[in-house]
């Protein structure tokens, strides 16, 4: 078999993480070239990928200036950067594994839809939960009937405190304006799960939420606006960007994203100056800390879903159907069969399903590459349609919140 070619664009986690497939599976994947316009990871990139000057860019739009580097382009550029480099690959003639979101309004993901379909390369989007072990199993489950028809799904996403506190507060999705609504750029594995496991699209959705607690008038008495300033709350907030960021045992993610000095002195640097030092209620933020959806798919089952900030733990589903109910948390799955009122459990978390997303980064990354071989998008389980659609859902969703209306699809 001949490794597939592959083009990162992008070298931050995600273009690392799934750089990373090819250490593991030399045979199925080879990282050719890299462009990231950040020469301390460009170089990191190429000398552990081993690659020439030449194979090095700046930017994408370098990397697709040239005559065809790759087969493949994994594209893991930050949200507002997908659409232009998405279009500029597959005009290109590369197959396309592009980041999510799609895109961050309506019109550029129609867009694109429309360019990935009409194009005849694959196109796939990094909608990783699919592809674990423990959402496939509730997917065969669901398919071979034995829980009857599913009447309802309640599922919950379970953001973790420090994580909104990072990435939703502090970081780089804490504004609209800079990304996109929290539903589409957290949630939209979620919906797109969703819509997997219901088989059909969604036709109402309507949605409530809000930005509640990360905000100035909540900041506690004696805070100061950045924790390292002497804030007299700090040693029992929760939210403590010295409790997260100063744990010298901890050198990745979400570390590694404050600062490339990793020493003492270079993280307490990123937290007086950098916006991982910012008490988490005096930020910038605008994005919701906690929202629900309530939709109605063609089939009629209906799903509630709950996104929060508030929360320790892992995804939580449970599939209510009229012979049985599914219930998963990540660590297990049990199935009761009203049939014989007998509960089972039917799947319980490997080693493997502990690392990338559940295990969902390198399945995605393997399905991927064998639909490129063997040029067939059927191969890859999520096709542009049903990524659209996830999509439309959190547009929808969004409108709904903010309209307080009841949105058809
Ligand atoms: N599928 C998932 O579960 C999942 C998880 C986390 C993040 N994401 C998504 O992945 C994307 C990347 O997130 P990340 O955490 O890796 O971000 P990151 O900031 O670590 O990486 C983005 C990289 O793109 C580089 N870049 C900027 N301009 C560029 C250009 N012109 N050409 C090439 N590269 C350029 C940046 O320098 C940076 O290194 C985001 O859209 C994010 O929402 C998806």
């Amino acid at each position: 078999m001949n490794p597939v070619r592959i083009l990162i664009i992008g070298a931050g986690n995600c273009g690392n993480a799934y750089a990373g497939y090819s250490k593991a599976f030399p045979e199925e994947m080879h990282v050719v070239a890299v462009s990231e316009p950040n020469s301390a990871k460009r170089e990191a990139f190429a000398k552990q990928y081993q690659l020439n000057h030449d194979k090095c860019f700046e930017s994408w739009e370098q990397a697709f200036a040239e005559k065809q580097l790759a087969d493949a382009a994994i594209i893991c550029t930050r949200d507002q950067m997908h659409i232009e480099p998405a279009m500029a690959a597959l005009h290109s003639g590369y197959h396309v594994l592009l980041e999510k979101p799609m895109a961050t309004t309506e019109e550029d993901c129609r867009k694109l839809a429309a360019e990935a379909q009409k194009s005849k390369q694959i196109f796939g989007l990094c909608h990783v939960l699919r592809y674990t072990s423990h959402y496939q199993k509730m997917k065969e489950i669901l398919d071979s009937g034995l829980v009857g028809d599913v009447a309802n799904i309640e599922h919950i996403e379970p953001v973790n405190y420090w994580h909104m506190a990072h990435s939703y507060v502090r970081g780089n999705w804490r504004r609209t304006d800079e990304s996109a609504p929290m539903i589409l750029t957290k949630s939209c594995h979620d919906l797109d799960l969703l819509r997997w496991l219901a088989g059909v699209p969604c036709r109402h959705v309507s949605s409530f939420g809000t930005l509640t607690h990360f905000k100035k008038e909540n900041a506690p008495d004696g805070s100061t606006e950045r924790c390292i300033d002497g804030c007299v709350v700090e040693p029992d907030c929760p939210y403590s960007a010295l409790k997260l960021y100063l744990n010298m045992e901890l050198t990745s993610w979400p570390v590694d994203v404050i600062t490339e000095d990793l020493s003492k002195e270079g993280r307490e640097k990123a937290l007086r100056e950098g916006p991982y030092g910012r008490c988490v209620y005096h930020c910038d933020n605008d994005v919701v800390d906690h929202q629900v959806v309530s939709m109605e798919f063609e089939n009629k089952i209906t799903v509630s879903f709950t996104m929060s900030a508030f929360t320790r733990g892992h995804r939580r589903t449970r599939i209510m159907g009229t012979m049985g109910e599914v219930i998963g948390d990540f660590q297990t799955i049990t199935v009761t069969n009203f049939r014989n009122n007998k509960s089972e459990t039917v799947w319980k978390q490997d080693v493997q399903d502990q690392v990338g997303h559940g295990g969902g980064d390198f399945r995605l990354i393997k399905q991927f590459l064998k639909a490129v071989r063997a040029n067939d998008p059927t191969l890859f389980e999520s096709s542009v349609e049903a990524s659209l659609e996830s999509h439309l859902m959190a547009f929808a969703a969004e409108e709904s919140r903010l309209k307080n209306k009841v949105m058809e699809l």
